[in-house]
């Protein structure tokens, strides 16, 4: 470990790393350096909310101060968070059946509001059946370790959530990572496994969460196909954006029906908190005995639940306002192309701009903060440090004022901060 107080450190100089030392070293050499210098890149953390995510939230600074920004750091693309029908249920559910549940689902943590979820969720996907599970990550962490095990082999997409990676790790497989979106590299993998290598599994984001790209699903599951590996997309972006109808990017590719598991969250755009899979009935039933995130995890409170199911209800009918998210996406894409930026390949709600320096992206965010707008830091471990950037989420309740007067301060800062 670095000594602290001679150098800033980085991400990984505090992890464990098997020297020995007592174990909060660690935690005491990170507190000395934070206590000691102010490192930008972190300069977020701290802040707090203060009342519903809008297009226009108001926060408090960690010193503090309370102002209003403009909100381009929430993955509630549908500002379903605050939908007058979601909010009503939850509200009636809360009455109904109190706060929580206080058992797992097995035990007696499953109502009728539970199960009507699932169904929604099978009915959204047009697959048989669905699992709640507490959490996306856990969701990911779950699913992974009870289907994959010692002796099978997980091929995984370089830019998979980490919960993707740590549900990898956990099952024991053989975990093999090809180039980001690289088909030709997965095919290089597919052909070296040997044939007793036969559980065989792809995993990808649809939408990728750090640079709102999309896998290229039709591809992957041709590959699968031909190489007899079972696919799992975790469309956490995707569900509700993406696609002629919202259902996601395996809708966008035109091969919903050939995807053997589709995993995903009920924290973004159905802006709550949980996670689930859908899936073959048999599938569902496999998990519903073994995944231990599900079995040895309390169930989603009866309000969330009841939002949710709106939520469905609202992505089922396609109104849940997609048409003017897309409208905002184009119009931020097209205001930030025209001043210069760099966007990368989005291709989703998620809209980056490319920094490639942390300390300057750093000082960009907090002084994009201070003047009034809220976005999100892409940094390493999440990304190379190369590739760290400014992460934009769009809204589809941001008016063309919010839009323009945002496009306005990145311009300016931009250009202080040598980014354009
Ligand atoms: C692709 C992806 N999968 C899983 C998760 C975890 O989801 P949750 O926040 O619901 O635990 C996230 C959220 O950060 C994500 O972006």
């Amino acid at each position: 470990m670095k000594a602290a107080d001679t150098k800033p450190g980085q991400f990984e100089d505090f992890l464990p790393n098997g020297d020995g030392a007592e174990l909060f070293a660690k935690v005491d050499a990170l507190a000395n350096l934070l206590d000691s210098t102010s490192i930008d890149y972190i300069g977020g953390l701290g802040l707090e909310v203060i009342g519903p995510i809008g297009p226009r939230t108001l926060i408090r600074e960690p010193d503090g101060e309370t102002h209003p920004v403009i909100m381009l750091g929430s993955n509630s693309y549908l500002s379903l968070t605050t939908h007058p029908r979601v909010v009503a249920a939850a509200k009636e559910a809360c009455d109904r059946y109190g706060y929580g549940m206080g058992a797992v689902s097995l035990y007696s943590g499953t109502t009728d509001l539970h199960r009507d979820l699932e169904r929604r969720i099978a009915e959204f996907y047009k697959t048989e059946d669905a699992i709640i599970i507490p959490c996306g990550y856990s969701a990911n962490v779950g699913v992974i370790s009870c289907l994959c095990g010692p002796g099978d082999v997980i091929i995984c997409d370089a830019y998979n959530h980490a919960s993707i990676f740590d549900g990898c790790k956990l099952s024991g497989a053989d975990v093999k990572v090809y180039l980001h979106r690289n088909m030709k590299h997965l095919e290089r993998i597919l052909k070296s496994l040997s044939d007793s290598q036969a559980g065989r599994l792809i995993i990808t984001d649809g939408v990728f969460s750090m640079d709102g790209d999309i896998a290229p699903l039709d591809e992957i599951v041709d590959l699968a196909k031909r190489y007899g590996a079972r696919v799992m997309v975790d469309d956490a972006h995707g569900v509700g954006v993406v696609g002629p109808t919202g259902r996601g990017s395996a809708e966008a590719y035109g091969c919903m029906d050939r995807i053997d598991i589709n995993l995903g969250t009920l924290s973004k755009t159905p802006g709550a908190v949980g996670g689930y899979c859908a899936g073959s009935a048999r599938l569902i039933q496999y998990l519903r005995f073994y995944t231990r995130t599900y079995f040895f995890s309390t169930s989603l409170p009866p309000p969330v639940v009841a939002g949710l199911n709106e939520v469905f209800k609202l992505l089922i009918e396609d109104a849940a306002g997609r048409e003017e998210l897309w409208h905002n996406v184009q119009y931020m894409r097209d205001g930030l192309k025209s001043l210069g930026f760099d966007t990368g390949n989005t291709q989703s709600a998620i809209i980056p701009i490319m920094v490639g320096d942390e300390g300057k992206l750093g000082r960009f965010n907090n002084d994009l903060r201070r003047g009034g707008l809220y976005t999100n830091v892409v940094t390493y471990p999440a990304v190379r440090r190369k590739e760290c950037h400014l992460r934009l989420c769009v809204m589809n309740s941001l008016t063309k004022q919010d839009m323009d007067q945002a496009l306005s301060i990145l311009g300016e800062l931009g250009k202080k901060h040598g980014i354009i």
